[in-house]
């Protein structure tokens, strides 16, 4: 049996949109998603990763990782189905970033994908052809 229904793979909003997007979102989250959040400077992609964190019980506040690039954090599922499961989110920002080695180098393929894990990803058009088929894709509008 199917845990859930296939998530739909590409979202476009505008950040005044996020509060009402994000519980159900963040509700049929299971685990192992790539979302890349794509979008103009001051977009929302960091409030969108701010928001998620909120949802998902973390209790520090998310900054901006550019100058850090990768930040990680642990908080919790909102899946019924999951009875609250233990979740690493990685949070990075690829806009200093000027190749996909870069990108790797951070340990980008070998966590992305992996069970009980979240990645997400500001900037994610920079290293958009070696994205994953399945990244979930949201486009911030200005
Ligand atoms: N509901 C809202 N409507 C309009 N603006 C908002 C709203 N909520 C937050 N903002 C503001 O919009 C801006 C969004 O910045 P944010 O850092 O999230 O964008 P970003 O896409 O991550 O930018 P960057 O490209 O620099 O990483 C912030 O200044 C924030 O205060
Ligand atoms: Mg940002």
């Amino acid at each position: 049996m199917q845990i859930q229904a296939e998530m739909e793979h590409k979202y476009s909003l505008n950040i005044s949109e996020i509060d009402s997007f994000l519980p159900r979102f963040v509700h049929n989250l299971k685990g192992s998603e790539i979302i890349a959040l794509v979008g103009d400077l001051g977009a929302g992609k960091t409030t969108f990763t701010q928001k998620l964190g909120k949802l998902l019980g973390i209790p520090k506040t998310i900054t901006s990782p550019t100058y850090i690039l990768l930040q990680e954090f642990t908080g919790r599922l909102t899946n019924p189905k999951l009875k609250n499961r233990e979740v690493r989110l990685y949070h990075l920002d690829l806009y200093r970033t000027t190749s996909f080695t870069e990108a790797e180098n951070l340990g980008l393929t070998e966590f992305w994908g992996q069970p009980q894990t979240l990645t997400v990803i500001e900037w994610a058009d920079k290293i958009s052809a070696h994205l994953p088929k399945n990244t979930i894709t949201i486009n911030l509008k200005s």
